[in-house]
């Protein structure tokens, strides 16, 4: 039998709720389409915004969401974004499949959206292409109260308010799109324009660098000894790619041999986080500075007949894995990654939701951060799993992941079983535990069959379902677990 033991009376950090942030970027139809339809549009919508996907990501309880890009980020001119929709710029997307984007989603818009989600919104920096004037202008556009140029247009533009901007991250992966920039010339750049990322009143704007390229250690090392003091976070962008950027085949066509190499993708972040704590430690030995994965989850071919450059993808029980072993991941090292964004929210890459004309589906992923909600702020417990290893020689993983949290008598224990056959028996054992258990249940995702996905016909194929838990001691249960599953237990105690 494979076990889990939770050290119960060993309390760990907080689980910061941003670690469950999403993204959003002017990319394919993730705000066209995704979250906005506009005033006009038949799909139902509360001014502009549409209905079901606000739904959707309100259920989730999302703590934050990531915009304009991404890519788009560092071609971004915010003014073209403001004002009537009339006057706005229409320019081309250049990174994203060449369409016209006619900025009719700009910074109002992107706040009222995070206003109705309930999220903190955090707005990524053009430094690839922008001016430390611009920069700097938008976050007094932003977030400054008294009278200033900046506060004038925002309010001649019909938000007398300032906003609260609580993250912001300067530039985007500028080692590539962000203007292929060498760490020491980025990190010059970076302390120059956090400069002028100008904190006015109270609210604290949470600065983030933009930090390295998956492995590429050598960034953070530059990073954190020329600018550590002046940041908050350092990003931090990894995606599971499988096998690799030139073999990548669409989300639902995958041999058994390509799912061992997605979990083994997967649990690289776990050396990435490793690694990069590692060296951020050297200069930031009591963790204040932030891992911020502000891009993460998996990177298939798109769908057949799609644009290319849109990167619209489907979703099957092997993408809920991914998710449910880097969350897991996270909760694990959450004192150090405190912020992180999954690649994109709608209709882009491992989206939790998609949408096509009036119909709108959860996929596989939404599931997982329904039943990670109970992580959110809680607090942190390790755990000691023994389970099997897995897969071909050249593939060998563990075949279970877990993390645990608790709220005062409330824990929470998720796992992921990667075996694609059979089911297990997995024991939990809430070790030093004072007390005894009361009750306990769990949920489970699963799938009969690897390909399998949720489609606009058929969108209940994979659920979230009740799983029976058997108590088996003051402290101890176990739980019979099919192949391919995510599972949250619930204990109470
Ligand atoms: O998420 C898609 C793209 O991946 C982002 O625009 C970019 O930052 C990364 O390369």
């Amino acid at each position: 039998m494979d076990s889990i033991i939770v050290n119960a009376d060993l309390d760990g950090s907080q689980i910061s709720r941003d670690i469950y942030g999403h993204f959003s970027e002017h990319l394919g139809r993730c705000i066209y389409g995704g979250f906005w339809v506009g005033k006009d549009s038949e799909i139902p919508n509360i001014n502009g915004y549409r209905k079901d996907v606000v739904e959707a990501f309100k259920e989730l309880e999302i703590p934050n969401l990531r915009w304009p890009g991404g890519c788009f980020a560092d071609e971004y001119h915010w003014r073209d974004g403001i004002g009537p929709y009339e006057n706005r710029k229409r320019m081309i997307n250049t990174h994203w499949g060449g369409v016209v984007e006619d900025n009719s989603f700009g910074t109002h818009e992107f706040f009222g959206l995070c206003e109705l989600l309930g999220c903190k919104p955090y707005v990524n920096g053009n430094v690839g292409s922008g001016t430390v004037q611009e920069m700097s202008e938008w976050v007094e556009y932003m977030t400054f109260g008294g009278e200033s140029p900046m506060s004038k247009l925002r309010e001649a533009n019909g938000h007398k308010k300032p906003w609260k901007l609580p993250l912001f991250c300067v530039g985007n992966e500028n080692w590539g799109c962000g203007g292929n920039m060498k760490p020491e010339y980025y990190a010059d750049l970076y302390r120059r324009y956090q400069t002028y990322v100008r904190q006015y009143g109270k609210d604290k704007i949470f600065k983030i660098a933009c930090g390295p390229n998956a492995a590429d250690f050598n960034w953070t090392e530059v990073l954190m000894r020329e600018a550590a003091p002046l940041m908050d976070g350092l990003s931090l962008h990894y995606y599971t790619v499988e096998p690799d950027w030139n073999g990548r085949k669409p989300a639902c066509d995958f041999t058994e041999k390509d799912w061992y190499l997605t979990m083994r993708n997967a649990g690289f972040m776990e050396t990435l986080v490793r690694r990069h704590d590692e060296i951020m430690t050297k200069y930031d030995p009591d963790k204040r500075v932030a891992l911020v994965v502000d891009e993460w989850g998996t990177w298939f071919a798109v769908e057949k007949g799609t644009n290319p450059g849109f990167l619209y993808q489907q979703s099957t029980i092997r993408d809920a894995l991914v998710a449910g072993i880097t969350l897991n991941i996270f909760n694990n090292h959450s004192d150090r990654v405190r912020v992180a964004n999954i690649a994109q929210a709608v209709n882009v890459l491992q989206s939790p939701v998609l949408t096509e004309g009036t119909k709108m589906i959860k996929t596989p992923t939404w599931y997982v951060f329904h039943m990670y909600k109970p992580h959110m702020d809680a607090t942190s417990l390790t755990t000691r799993v023994a389970s099997n290893q897995i897969g071909p020689k050249d593939a060998r993983i563990d075949s279970v992941s877990a993390s645990a949290s608790h709220k005062k008598n409330v824990y929470t224990v998720t796992l992921t079983n990667a075996e694609l056959k059979g089911k297990k028996e997995i024991n939990i054992t809430l070790a030093g535990l004072k007390g005894k258990i009361k009750e306990a249940s769990a949920t489970i995702l699963t799938s009969k069959e690897m390909h399998v996905c949720n489609s606009f016909d058929k969108p209940n194929e994979i659920k979230e379902k009740a799983l029976e838990v058997k108590l088996s001691g003051a402290n101890e249960m176990f739980i019979t677990v099919p192949a391919m599953s995510v599972v949250t237990v619930q204990i109470q105690a």
